[in-house]
């Protein structure tokens, strides 16, 4: 595999890359199945697959969060080498944000007013700036994103539009544990008590998809998974919303496509889920 950390090499190297499809992995390390996944379809669907591993400070609104995040480059690297990766790119703070590439800007102001955008504020504008660098580095064909950052797949799907830029964006569905708990690089700081409990953030969402399916109402079950996560000691509830699955809007009527999106602490770890109910 080979490994870039210059933004400058990474380009002109990508600029040699002619006639062949390009599939980009970004990811923040601490990799798990889930990142695992989203790399070999990557490898399958194209010609030569990058992945990025940066911890991109400008996404985090809670400092202590950046601090306690999950850090292990060399094991990353070994993951990624024993599944036939390309290249990886691995840039310092510098190497993203005071190179010759300038990010690029959308309007969030709809995605900041709810779920993720409204509880992490200048979270987006994060992902964004960096996720626009590196797409302008790597140049991809097509770019990987888990569907368990929902909210985050909708508003690169937009930053795509809105730039105009030749990218295919292919959300994957989440990959669990055999408990059911969504994969996520966050899993690693639980302790081994929340982690017994962490599995019941899948159940309540299993729970609210069957509710829908008997014709019970987004208010009921709303309410009725609301008080069962309250009842729960370890864990202190974000939100839990059931919304339009395109653009997370509130539901109007049961003919729309809809997902149950969840937030929750679990003893002071942030953990977000989510399930299409139809
Ligand atoms: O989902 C992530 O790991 C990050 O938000 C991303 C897309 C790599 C941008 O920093």
């Amino acid at each position: 595999m080979l490994i870039f950390k210059k933004t400058n090499e990474t380009i002109e190297f990508r600029r040699q890359q002619m006639n062949i499809s390009i599939g980009f992995v970004p990811t923040m390390g601490a990799l798990h199945e889930g990142h695992l996944n989203l790399v070999k379809i990557s490898l399958k669907e194209n010609d030569f697959t990058y992945v990025s591993i940066f911890v991109n400070p400008l996404q985090f609104n809670d400092k202590k969060d950046l601090e306690k995040y999950p850090k292990n480059t060399d094991r990353d690297i070994k993951l990624l080498e024993s599944i036939g990766t390309n290249a990886l790119f691995l840039p310092s703070f510098e190497e993203v944000y005071n190179s010759s590439v300038q990010y690029d800007e959308i309007n969030l102001d709809d995605w900041n007013s709810i779920l993720e955008g409204q509880k992490r504020q200048g979270h987006f504008e994060g992902v964004i700036k960096a996720v626009s660098i590196l797409f302008k580095i790597i140049m991809p064909h097509r770019a990987y994103f888990g569907l368990k950052d929902y909210q985050q797949v909708k508003i690169i799907e937009q930053l795509v539009i809105d730039k105009g830029y030749p990218i295919e964006i292919v959300s994957c569905s989440t990959v669990r544990e055999q408990d059911g708990l969504a994969m996520s690089s966050r899993n690693a700081v639980l302790s081994p008590d929340a982690k017994k409990s962490a599995p019941k953030i899948y159940q309540w969402l299993l729970k609210a998809k069957k509710m829908y399916h008997s014709g019970r109402s987004v208010e009921e079950i709303k309410a009725t998974i609301i008080r069962e996560i309250n009842d729960e000691k370890h864990f202190q509830l974000d939100y839990f919303e059931i919304r339009d699955a395109h653009d997370l809007s509130e539901i109007k009527s049961r003919e729309q496509k809809t997902v149950a999106l969840i937030a929750v602490f679990l003893d002071g770890i942030r953990l977000i889920d989510n399930i299409e109910l139809t």
